[in-house]
């Protein structure tokens, strides 16, 4: 069988610091376990010529598998280890359909870091019943805490459809104006559109919803995708998405904290007051076999509390190898974890 040697992409040092390879590791093993059906084994550290590596074994990776790990958040290059100690590289394809600007343009405090709102998408989605949708840009993610919208790039980066839910005021009105600009910048055919939602004659929400295809002969085709964007509170998202029409619910929860990178924004609840209100409903839009991934703060609320309420609404929380390892520290105010679970 033989050995694999994964770079790391550089930024992962800037974004977990110490806690870098850890986490590359846990990320593959919980992409190993689901997308990639416990195929790739062994994950481990290694250091060639001075430069860490994560090490795993497989079976030889068919074209299929090297491409399912073109979605981890943090490989730059793959290599296959030879008889004699060196390094072959193997060609990972990037799933990316559109230049990376589209996550890297809107810069604000409080805003999830990238490369940890890729992780939470990938992971989140090895952990729904149907990993292999991803790679087939058929999965539907919702973000309900969405802020400026990084998970809904992501999302949309992956040629997903995505919808998001966050009640401060100024991510809505920043959010809808540049995506439609981005859009035009890349000439891509859109529609884009802002529209009240109304429930019993009263106003529930605002709504933005751009429509798009990755090129001309897509938008022919009729292959589109679609990001929607509600102004309102969470607590009410069953109310402004369809119940069972959603495989990821992923979301960095508030960090109920006022200092530090992430600060407090919009509601001043922690991320278990949020649950109380809010879990419920996200639940309800969640398919059989769909996953939810949070990532909050440990240092306001122990990991058991968060996996005591989403097994109370009803989820299974997947434990083990990898899903227990994601933890790692943003500052001196958060310790961000990652929770993964399944709605049977
Ligand atoms: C950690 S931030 C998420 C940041 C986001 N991932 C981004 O990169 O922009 C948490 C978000 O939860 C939102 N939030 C808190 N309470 C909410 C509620 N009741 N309804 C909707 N959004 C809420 C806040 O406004 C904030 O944008």
């Amino acid at each position: 069988m033989p050995d694999y040697a994964v770079l790391p992409a550089p930024s992962s040092n800037r974004v977990y610091t110490q806690a870098a390879l850890d986490l590359v590791c846990a990320e593959l093993t919980v992409l190993a376990g689901g997308a990639l059906g416990g195929r790739l084994a062994d994950f481990g550290r290694r250091e060639f010529a001075g430069v860490d590596y994560v090490t795993f074994a497989a079976d030889p990776l068919e074209p299929a598998d090297a491409r399912l790990l073109g979605y981890a958040s943090a490989i730059y290059a793959l290599f296959e280890l030879t008889v004699d100690g060196l390094l072959r590289p193997v060609a990972v394809p990037s799933p990316d359909l559109y230049p990376s600007d589209l996550l890297t343009i809107l810069k604000y405090q409080g805003k999830t870091n990238e490369q940890f709102t890729r992780l939470l998408l990938t992971t989140t989605a090895a952990a729904t019943d149907r990993p292999g949708r991803l790679a087939e840009r058929r999965m539907r993610v919702l973000d309900p805490v969405c802020g400026r919208g990084t998970t809904l790039n992501q999302a949309a980066m992956f040629g997903l459809d995505a919808v998001g839910i966050d009640l401060d005021r100024k991510d809505f009105d920043l959010y809808g104006p540049f995506l439609t600009t981005w859009l035009k910048d890349n000439r891509l055919k859109h529609r884009a559109t802002t529209t009240p939602v109304r429930r019993d004659h009263a106003v529930l929400a605002k709504r933005y919803e751009a429509t798009f295809a990755r090129s001309r002969e897509a938008h022919a085709a009729g292959d589109t995708q679609s990001v929607t964007f509600y102004l309102a509170d969470t607590a009410r998202a069953a109310e402004l998405v369809r119940p069972g029409t959603v495989d990821m619910v992923v979301g960095d929860l508030p960090y109920g904290v006022r200092h530090g990178s992430q600060g407090t924004r919009g509601s001043a609840r922690g991320p278990l007051e949020l649950l109380d209100v809010a879990l419920a409903g996200w639940v309800a839009t969640l398919r059989r076999g769909g996953a939810m991934g949070l990532a909050w703060n440990t240092l306001v609320a122990p990991r058991r509390h968060l996996e005591g309420a989403l097994t109370d609404a009803g989820l299974e929380v997947c434990t083990g190898p990898g899903y227990d390892d994601l933890a790692h520290r943003v500052d001196r105010t958060i310790r961000r974890d990652v929770v993964l679970a399944r709605k049977p």
